[in-house]
């Protein structure tokens, strides 16, 4: 596939450079060629220490797809099936296509950031007869009592997250993935999100959700001391696979917007404990201002309510409890009703449940006064191995 055609000398060595020296050729030998928009021609390495689409920024598009492996189908079609998978994920992220049979959807475009993230759920260990290589934090999460969860898209054996900034892309690769199954895997779920497209902010921005709020400020960064120690799980790990990975939980949290919409900008506001049009905190300041969880107004009163979203989530409120939070937002139609099928494909990132999503979300369960205005419909708890190597295929160390 082509990753967009040469321009003149110089003016493409940066695209090509910036697409990791993927392979380009002119299109067409007569006509003037284009260079690639930095959008298109982004890439993101596939080997490493962790997989990709972790730290990876949001992407505008995201599909998420969990697989049962077939009836019959054990540890040996598994494993032929990660090393499949990983070998096509390499080549679609480098903005080559899928083999053969490539579908061409994505021909004419670079990766634009594409990743595709591979994770293993409870189940998956029953299947292959890995049983002692599951890790305890893979118990199934505690149930809350908000949770109205829909099994048939919950969990899975297998879970591949897909982000690119291109939906036809990330669509490209959904497709390449599912036929790669094959005869091994068969669909349990699939979801579709989105984000905010690069360039459509006058600078880079954090995002916002389709409740209107930023969402993503107090995310722990990489350039933090204990970052790794939060999302990623150790090496001397008692499970020596699941080193340099992590656990993604993903919830898909429906939005009541109806009922949302209707709440005054500065009800709005109380509930999450920010500004709705900077994501500052209601003691004031910038986005990154710390909120002053302890300030009181001249009613004496707390500014930051007892119950507002952002006081509840705080780690400082949760023993430490932190998790990286990558979502994309959904829209899967509108009900007959008139209500939007919206909301958020909360997806985060952990170096143990126990200590990231269960402690923060059980408080939640308790009190938020974001509680009114969602419903956690479907949820998911995957292991994800650490980055393959060259060579490797992601999950080798576990499979092999
Ligand atoms: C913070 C929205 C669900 C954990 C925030 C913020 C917003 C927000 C606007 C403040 C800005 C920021 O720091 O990012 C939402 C919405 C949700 C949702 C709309 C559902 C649709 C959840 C869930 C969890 C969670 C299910 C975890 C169980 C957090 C955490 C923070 C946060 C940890 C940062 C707190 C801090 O570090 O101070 N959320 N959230 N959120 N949220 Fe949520």
């Amino acid at each position: 596939r082509l990753l967009g055609a040469v321009g003149a000398a110089g003016a493409t060595g940066l695209v090509l450079g910036a697409a990791g020296g993927a392979a380009a050729h002119a299109a067409t030998s007569g006509d003037a060629p284009t260079a690639l928009t930095t959008v298109g021609s982004a890439t993101v390495a596939f080997h490493g220490e962790h997989q990709s689409g972790i730290t990876t920024p949001l992407q505008a598009r995201g599909h998420l797809i969990a697989f049962d492996l077939a009836p019959g189908a054990g540890h040996r079609e598994a494993a032929a099936l990660m090393r499949r998978w990983s070998t096509l994920a390499a080549e679609l992220m480098a903005g080559r296509a899928a083999g053969d049979g490539d579908t061409g959807v994505a021909l004419d475009a670079g990766p634009s950031s594409l990743t595709i993230t591979f994770g293993f759920g409870r189940t998956f260990f029953d299947r292959t007869g890995l049983v002692t290589q599951r890790p305890a934090e893979l118990d199934p999460l505690p149930a809350f009592s908000s949770d109205q969860l829909d099994d048939r898209r919950s969990n899975g054996d297998l879970w591949v997250q897909i982000g690119s900034d291109d939906a036809l892309v990330a669509f490209h690769a959904l497709r390449a993935i599912q036929k790669a199954a094959g005869e091994a895997a068969r669909v349990r779920w699939q979801m579709n999100g989105f984000n905010r497209s690069p360039g459509a902010t006058g600078r880079p921005m954090t995002a916002r959700n389709l409740m209107g709020q930023v969402d993503g400020t107090r995310n722990p960064k990489p350039s933090e001391a204990d970052f790794d120690r939060r999302i990623f799980v150790p090496s001397g790990t008692k499970y020596a696979w699941l080193a340099g990975g992590s656990y993604a939980v993903v919830r898909r949290i429906r939005m009541l917007l109806d009922d949302w919409e209707k709440l005054s900008p500065t009800k709005q506001e109380r509930v999450i404990g920010r500004r709705k049009s900077d994501g500052a905190p209601l003691t004031g300041g910038t986005e990154t201002t710390e909120l002053a969880l302890d300030r009181t107004g001249p009613d004496g009163k707390l500014v930051i309510p007892d119950n507002a979203h952002a006081r509840i989530s705080a780690p400082e409120q949760n023993g430490g409890a932190a998790m990286l939070r990558r979502p994309f937002s959904f829209h899967d139609g509108i009900d007959p009703d008139g209500t939007p099928d919206a909301g958020l494909l909360f997806v985060c990132w952990q170096a143990d449940p126990l200590r990231g999503f269960v402690p923060v979300q059980r408080k939640l369960d308790r009190g938020d006064a974001l509680s009114p205005f969602i419903r956690h419909e479907a949820s998911g708890l995957f292991a994800v191995p650490g980055g393959p190597k060259k060579g490797e295929y992601v999950g080798q160390r576990l499979l092999e």
